[in-house]
């Protein structure tokens, strides 16, 4: 048996992000991790896979559409899928091995395996118990199917069946219009294949700002991808090869069957908390299955802590990443802290769409008197040079004391660009500080500042 101040169960990016700031602050760590590679979903079947066939295919599309207009000329590449999916699968195996390395040097113990908490002040590994004066959980989540859909990762398939499929299918239903359903959604059909999007609600991507979330899906049935909304799936009934979707419309009642070869359910994800025995250790829980804690992060069993998609809040890599820091602070008897109001969210698509704070649909319904700065990306000459001018950046600003309360965005590099308002917010900047911040050009974060200046006196190239 071997003792530790801290185990991290689960190595995805809360997990192991949480056990590399343990280790910093001086804590003998150890992180549970039953998958063959460290990274957890996240790195192996979820943001980093998808981002390396996001990045493939849309190479493709370029090649397809613009190389001939820059004076490249010739034919446009054929798709190696089988090399496609290696590229995939090399990116995933240097970004594991990094974090294998990373726990090397920072002497953090892989418990290889999958851990259960028969105690609290226990972990079990195998056949093997371990102590810890801290446990903390980071087990993430799992995709949630529907009633009448049997995933069987071949023909019926999650995020992580549509990144190794065997072949390109020729037509493609994707359940659910959120993230993961437009994200490969998009990879597939920029590769050839139908798409048809099936959507329970009239808008895509719930939660985001409403004028961003038309745009998007103009911007993606340009690229041609369908969408059948408000449209409830009922069954998938599927053989080896096919399937078939059945769907009701909600505004009448009728019932629709299509055929596809390929089917992803993308219809949200669960806590996975599976094994883990937290019913046995009396661990309250939440009735969507979610670990309670506080806002130290501490379950209400002492020295069990939890973070990440297994809690409350987005699911989202960067929010487990920081709750973990925020966790091992604790632990440290420092304050950890994460600021729920800056937590960026992004969709890999192209264009890109990140949204960040609050939403004009937000604002609105608190009664906030708010004023709205745009800028299009037609105005923006990098944009124009590099084909990229569809989209634009809105920032939402406090009426009165112009300070940022939101800011959306869909357009070139979007998802890197929000990270100049969330830094901006963090400090408590109005949108005359960003707007008064000199911005190099030609950059694609002259539109940001363009969206900061019409909060105030007025754009320059609008
Ligand atoms: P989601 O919650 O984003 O979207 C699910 C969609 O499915 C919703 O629009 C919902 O209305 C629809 N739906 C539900 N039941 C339906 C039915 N019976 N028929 C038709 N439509 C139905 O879930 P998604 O895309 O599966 O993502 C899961 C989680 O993973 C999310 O929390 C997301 O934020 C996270 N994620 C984030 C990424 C990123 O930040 N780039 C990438 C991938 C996942």
């Amino acid at each position: 048996m071997s003792s530790y101040d801290v185990i991290v169960i689960g190595s995805g990016p809360g997990g192991y992000v949480c056990a590399i700031r343990c280790a910093q602050l001086g804590l003998k760590t150890a992180c549970v991790e039953g998958r063959e590679t460290l990274g957890g979903t996240c790195l192996n079947i979820g943001c980093i896979p998808s981002k390396a066939l996001l990045h493939s295919s849309h190479m493709l599309h370029e090649a397809e559409h613009n190389f001939a207009k820059m004076g490249l000329k010739g034919k446009s590449p054929s798709v190696d899928w089988k090399q496609m999916l290696a590229y995939k699968d090399d990116v995933i195996g240097q970004n594991t091995k990094g974090i294998e390395f990373l726990f090397k040097k920072n002497k953090i113990d892989w418990l290889k395996g999958w851990g259960s908490i028969p105690e609290a002040g226990k972990v079990k590994v195998g056949e093997e118990v371990h102590e810890a004066k801290h446990i903390i959980i980071a087990s993430g989540s799992e995709p949630s199917s529907l009633p009448g859909v049997e995933i069987d990762e071949k023909v019926v398939v999650t995020s992580e069946g549509a990144l190794s499929l065997p072949k390109i299918p020729k037509k493609m239903v994707v359940i659910g219009a959120g993230v993961i359903g437009l994200e490969l959604g998009s990879v597939y059909a920029r590769l050839g294949a139908e798409v048809q999007v099936i959507e329970f609600l009239d808008h895509i991507t719930p939660g985001m700002d409403a004028e961003i979330s038309k745009v998007f899906q103009r911007t993606l049935k340009k690229q041609g991808l369908d969408f059948t909304m408000g449209a409830a799936v009922q069954k998938v009934d599927a053989t080896k090869t096919k399937a078939k979707v059945t769907y009701k419309l909600r505004k009448d009642d009728s019932e629709h069957v299509i055929d596809a070869d390929v089917v992803l359910v993308a219809t949200g994800r669960k806590p996975y908390t599976d094994g883990l025995g937290l019913d046995a250790l009396g661990v309250k829980m939440s009735d969507r299955g979610q670990i309670e804690v506080d806002t130290q992060y501490k379950t209400n069993v002492p020295g069990i802590l939890a973070i990440g998609d297994a809690i409350d809040g987005p699911m989202l890599a960067h929010k487990a990443e920081d709750e973990g820091m925020a966790a091992a602070e604790v632990v440290a008897g420092k304050h950890g802290h994460v600021n729920y109001g800056v937590i960026p969210g992004v969709i890999y698509t192209h264009p890109e769409v990140s949204n960040v704070g609050a939403t004009e649909e937000q604002l609105k319904e608190a009664g906030r008197a708010y004023k709205v700065g745009k800028f299009s990306f037609m105005g923006n000459g990098r944009a124009k040079a590099n084909f990229a001018g569809d989209g634009f950046v809105k920032i939402l600003a406090d009426a009165e004391t112009d300070r940022i309360l939101g800011a959306h965005m869909i357009g070139p590099m979007v998802g890197d660009l929000i990270h100049e308002v969330c830094v901006a917010m963090e400090f408590g900047a109005s949108a005359q500080d960003l707007a008064m911040t000199c911005h190099a050009h030609p950059t694609y974060s002259e539109a940001v500042r363009e969206a900061a200046l019409a909060c105030g006196d007025g754009a320059i190239h609008a």
